[in-house]
């Protein structure tokens, strides 16, 4: 086999609550996944050394070097199966980069897949979704897909079932955030105050909403505990929000650690009316209509 591609789909958190920053920097989290229709493809190539090129939408916002997550991967699939190969990885962009849609774990999800197959390793899902939860916390999702739910740092998932199709819109703003500095506004802002932090707890409502795929109800039940720290860090986010309320959004939400926002439609046709209306108002350039949940990564 000489060319492998895989296709992997953006993520927006349909619940995102945050617990009590941990000793090792990170956070106990309940976060609701839920994939959506916005794809990277991820290709990977016969070669002598592991390399990296970027094409397509915000290709050159992508590092490169050895902070791209796909080579991470891809160096941490060799690593595990004792040999050194070498690939040279295609990426096709379509997801914001920097965006709180999982695109970077996307790529790395993409390339532990299409590296398995070109260089005939063989090894199961679950070896792959290990190797996946120590590259990062969403990278386990966007190997699976669907709509889950993951506890502890995000990475250990639940399938969550759905009872059909929601659809969506997502407004892409100037620039990305880093999903680091969101957390470290999100425990400033609150220690600012004396409040409790609770343990994170998944919302029955937001299951039912889900199981049910009453877009009416999910959009009453979206929640995102890194929005108030997204808001701070970006101000103008505010009117995007609220320029998709404005325009008959059911839910309107930052997704994940931002700037992107998510809007949920009543469906289809409303999306497209929907991500017409915002890309005529001055609150973002691109609005994506897309619907979920769909499958994690695949070879296509
Ligand atoms: O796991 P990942 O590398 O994607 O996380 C990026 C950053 O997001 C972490 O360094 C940490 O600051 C923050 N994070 C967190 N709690 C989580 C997941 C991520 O604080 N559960």
């Amino acid at each position: 086999m000489s060319s492998v591609t895989v296709r992997v789909p953006a993520k927006v958190n349909v619940q995102l609550s945050v617990g009590p920053l941990r000793e090792d920097g990170y956070h106990d989290l309940v976060n609701v996944f839920h994939a959506v229709s916005i794809f990277d493809e991820v290709v990977a190539k016969e070669s002598e050394s592991i390399t990296v090129t970027v094409e397509g939408n915000w290709a050159d916002r992508v590092p490169l070097d050895d902070e791209n997550l796909a080579i991470q991967a891809a160096r941490a699939l060799a690593k595990h199966a004792g040999r050194t190969y070498g690939v040279a990885l295609v990426i096709k962009k379509a997801i914001p980069v920097a965006g709180g849609m999982a695109g970077g774990s996307a790529d790395a999800a993409g390339a532990l897949v299409a590296c398995n197959e070109l260089w005939g390793l063989g090894l199961p899902f679950e070896d792959l979704m290990e190797i996946a939860g120590d590259l990062g916390s969403d990278v386990p999702f966007s190997m699976l897909g669907g709509t889950a739910v993951g506890i502890g740092r995000g990475e250990q998932l639940s399938e969550l079932p759905t009872g059909g199709q929601f659809h969506w819109v997502f407004a892409v703003a100037e620039g990305g955030l880093s999903t680091a500095t969101v957390y470290a506004e999100c425990d400033r802002l609150r220690a600012a105050t004396s409040a409790e932090i609770p343990w994170p707890q998944l919302s029955d409502p937001l299951l039912e909403a889900l199981g049910s795929g009453d877009a009416r109800k999910l959009g009453a039940y979206l929640t995102n505990d890194l929005q108030p720290a997204a808001l701070k860090l970006r101000p103008q986010l505010a009117h995007t929000l609220e320029a998709g309320r404005e325009h008959g959004a059911l839910g309107a939400i930052v997704s994940g650690s931002g700037p992107t926002c998510a809007f949920l439609a009543t469906d289809a046709a409303h999306a497209d009316q929907l991500a017409t209306a915002l890309s005529t108002t001055n609150v973002t350039r691109t609005a994506i209509p897309a619907h979920g949940p769909v499958p994690g990564a695949v070879v296509v």
